[in-house]
């Protein structure tokens, strides 16, 4: 089977958007792959401070980027021999991300990996440019997004539910920072393609939210 011809479910979203949990859902009902790309940006920006890079030397970020020692086991992301689930969801690291998946050089350097993901019987892939960039040809692009608010409130949870600090008021603040820089960059900038539906979850559970994609997919192929 052509890669062209493994179907692809490109959802791609603001931060906190709840994109991640839905996608992997999705994923595990429809027996499909799931690429977390966010989780890459994340994994140079945790490498980057490990190995007190210049943010500004882009030639050492996009090697970092192509040269990622990662596994995808499960659940579990390891870097090396280092399983780094938890570190990478940091805010920290999330902030970082974000500045660095801004040079061109360091996506261009991610984008054969991601692409790597796209196996039979099919992906779905989250992100900020799957439908756009790196998965044009996609079966069905999404665009999934909430409110800033509750965005924030969803994010307070998912930490605290891990044991790790925050404060709701400076997640909203990040998030709506993050917001502008994802969305402002010149390359692959966060925006609803013309051809991706809009989802949004704002009052939305996670499950109308996953069986929303679901009707939508199944849609998609009875329309083939
Ligand atoms: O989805 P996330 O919050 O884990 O992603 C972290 C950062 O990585 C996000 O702020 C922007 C960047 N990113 C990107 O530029 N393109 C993607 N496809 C995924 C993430």
């Amino acid at each position: 089977m052509h890669t062209h011809d493994i179907p692809v479910i490109a959802i791609d979203g603001p931060s906190a958007s709840g994109k991640g949990t839905i996608a992997q859902l999705v994923a595990n009902t429809l027996g499909f792959y799931y690429l977390d790309s966010g989780a890459l940006y994340r994994l140079v920006a945790l490498k980057t401070m490990q190995t007190n890079t210049n943010i500004n030397d882009i030639n050492t970020l996009a090697n970092i980027a192509k040269d990622l020692d990662v596994i995808f086991k499960h659940d579990k992301i390891f870097l090396g021999d280092n399983e780094v689930t938890d570190a990478i969801r940091t805010e920290e690291c999330g902030i970082l991300a974000s500045n660095l998946a801004s040079y061109p050089q360091v996506r261009e350097a991610l984008t054969a990996r991601q692409r790597a993901f796209c196996q039979t019987p099919g992906l779905v892939a989250d992100g900020r440019d799957m439908g756009s960039v790196i998965f044009p040809n996609a079966a069905l692009k999404i665009f999934l997004t909430a409110s800033a608010e509750i965005r924030a409130q969803r994010r307070y949870k998912q930490l605290i539910g891990k044991g790790i600090n925050a404060n709701i008021a400076d997640l909203l603040q990040d998030i709506q920072k993050r917001d502008a820089r994802d969305s402002n960059r010149s390359t692959a900038p966060l925006q609803q393609g013309t051809d991706a539906k809009l989802l949004d979850t704002t009052a939305l559970s996670i499950t109308q939210a996953k069986d929303t994609v679901l009707a939508w997919y199944a849609e998609t192929c009875t329309n083939k």
